[in-house]
């Protein structure tokens, strides 16, 4: 048998602590974060006013800088990061893939990287260069009202929504929440259920924000 020595032990080792940090990032705080943040603006449902004073509300909080650095910010750049050494390590070659599971393996890394676009655009248009609420929820709308912009804001969404979703199993699974091949492709059908359930809230929303009058 192949000896290991005490330095390859200790790289095992932190690689171990750093895949462990990396997967509990991607649900608390971000995919906590992600399920607020989608709440809060299905606000737009019920009309402009309504998803103008949750706006508004969101930034008045005191403070709200530090907790969008520190809880938000911070976490998903370190996942982020991480993510693409995972993503560069990955043997990504789809035609060799046929089975349900590689393929899940595939798109998760693939919608990383749409994930990755899209917050970084999200971040820069609605958060950074929108100084008032008219500003976001203008810049919102304008890119919704046409259909190129719809369809990139909802592949943006919806990848990210895949994302969040089959990693919620992979999560699961990870942490050794679930156990055997049952009750993992049970799992599976509830994730996949949660996503289309999701995928469907969001385009209520998206679709709702390109009908407003603004
Ligand atoms: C809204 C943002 C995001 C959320 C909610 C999120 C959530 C998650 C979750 C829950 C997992 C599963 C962890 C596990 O299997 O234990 C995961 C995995 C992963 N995430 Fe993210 N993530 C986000 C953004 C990103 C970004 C921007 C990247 C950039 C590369 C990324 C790269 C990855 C990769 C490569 C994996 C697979 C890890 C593995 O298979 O071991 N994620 N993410």
């Amino acid at each position: 048998m192949k000896k290991i020595n005490r330095q390859q032990q200790n790289h095992a080792h932190s690689d171990f602590y750093i895949r462990r940090i990396h997967s509990l990032l991607g649900i608390v705080p971000i995919g906590i974060f992600l399920c607020f943040h989608l709440l809060l603006n299905s606000s737009a449902i019920i009309g402009v006013e309504a998803w103008s004073s949750v706006i508004d509300g969101m930034r008045s909080i005191p403070f709200i800088i530090v907790a969008e650095i520190g809880v938000i910010a911070i976490p998903i750049l370190f996942h982020a990061v991480y993510g693409f050494y995972l993503v560069y390590l990955s043997d990504l070659h789809p035609l060799r893939y046929q089975y349900y599971k590689n393929w899940m393996f595939v798109l998760q890394r693939i919608t990383a990287i749409i994930t990755t676009l899209f917050v970084v655009d999200h971040v820069i248009f609605v958060r950074i260069m929108a100084h008032t609420t008219m500003d976001v929820m203008q810049a919102m709308a304008h890119v919704l009202q046409t259909p190129l912009g719809f369809v990139l804001e909802l592949i943006g969404v919806w990848a990210t929504v895949f994302h969040f979703t089959n990693g919620l199993l992979t999560f699961l699974i990870t942490w050794g929440v679930l156990h055997g091949e049952r009750v993992q492709r049970l799992a599976s059908i509830c994730t996949m259920l949660l996503c289309g359930a999701m995928c469907l809230w969001t385009l209520i929303i998206l679709a709702r924000i390109a009908m407003m009058p603004i």
